[in-house]
């Protein structure tokens, strides 16, 4: 009988314990998870009152943080495993970024799900045969694209967009279009293979004029090529692939394609004559 009164007083006991434990440690994790939900919602608030601040600089850490989250929030004590693998990334391993500048090219990619905060279609006219997908930019860059555009109209020359942003998938069927009509070597010097396309990053776009529609090198013969070398910078757009930097840029002369890096760059990009691989080096 005794033996029997022990045996259940020790079980109440056993119990009791594993009761209390049990109790603290639910306590403990439903206030850890409630902490995280608030960093991730604060995460977002700040990315988004940041993209409010200011300049394509911002919007483009903007799209960093869709990605990846800033672990300088993150400093509990038992950070879950969750936590840790989010900060494993970090938007300066991940995309060649500096000074607010995003480089794409074949060395430096995007993922295959980037794509660009803010997209919208700029009010330029476009060639007729534009496909309708990919007429889009980044805000910031759409906006500048508009005022090029309406002052190069007040002089004369009528601009015409052709291909903006292009996302990932699209990217991939114009490249294996290339190949297939004119040979892998070519192609590779005048389309990007997907994912190392700047087009993807929604802050580039082809063009040409309403004397010449033809994406193709005569387009340096036109007016609006004149008028595009000497003005492009002043509304923060670089001639992306220039002729004799084939080597630096990777890919063949395109007088159509130009990149928005913002006015500050493309003025000493421009001054200077280099490229933005050659800016970002330096
Ligand atoms: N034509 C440029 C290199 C591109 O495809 O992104
Ligand atoms: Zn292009």
């Amino acid at each position: 009988m005794k033996k029997y009164i022990a045996f259940i007083s020790a079980t109440i006991i056993v119990l009791g314990v594993m009761l209390y434990s049990t109790k603290n440690e639910y306590i403990f994790k439903i206030f850890g998870t409630s902490s995280v939900e608030e960093n991730s919602e604060k995460q977002e608030k700040d990315s988004k009152d940041s993209n409010k601040e200011g300049g394509v600089l911002k919007n483009i850490s903007g799209i960093f943080n869709k990605y990846v989250k800033d672990d300088s929030e993150d400093k509990g004590e038992s950070p879950s495993a969750e936590i840790e693998e989010e900060n494993d990334n970090n938007s300066e391993d991940k995309y060649k970024y500096s000074q607010g500048i995003l480089l794409v090219n074949r060395k430096n990619k995007l993922d295959k799900d980037f794509i660009p905060k803010e997209l919208v279609v700029p009010k330029v006219k476009f060639k007729s045969s534009a496909d309708p997908l990919v007429k889009k930019m980044e805000k910031e860059a759409a906006e500048a694209l508009e005022r090029m555009f309406n002052a190069a109209r007040e002089e004369g020359i009528t601009l015409l967009g052709v291909s903006g942003y292009r996302s990932y998938k699209i990217q991939e069927s114009v490249y294996n279009n290339k190949v297939k009509k004119s040979g892998k070597s070519y192609a590779d010097k005048y389309v990007a293979q997907p994912g190392t396309s700047e087009h993807q990053s929604g802050l580039s776009m082809d063009m040409v004029s309403t004397e010449h529609t033809a994406l193709d090198t005569a387009f340096e013969n036109t007016k609006a090529f004149k008028w595009l070398d000497a003005n492009a910078h002043k509304y923060g757009f670089i001639l992306r692939y220039p002729k004799g930097k084939e080597k630096v840029t990777g890919y063949n002369y395109e007088p159509w394609h130009y990149r928005y890096v913002g006015v500050n760059a493309s003025e000493e990009i421009k001054n200077y004559g280099i490229t933005l691989e050659e800016y970002m080096e330096n």
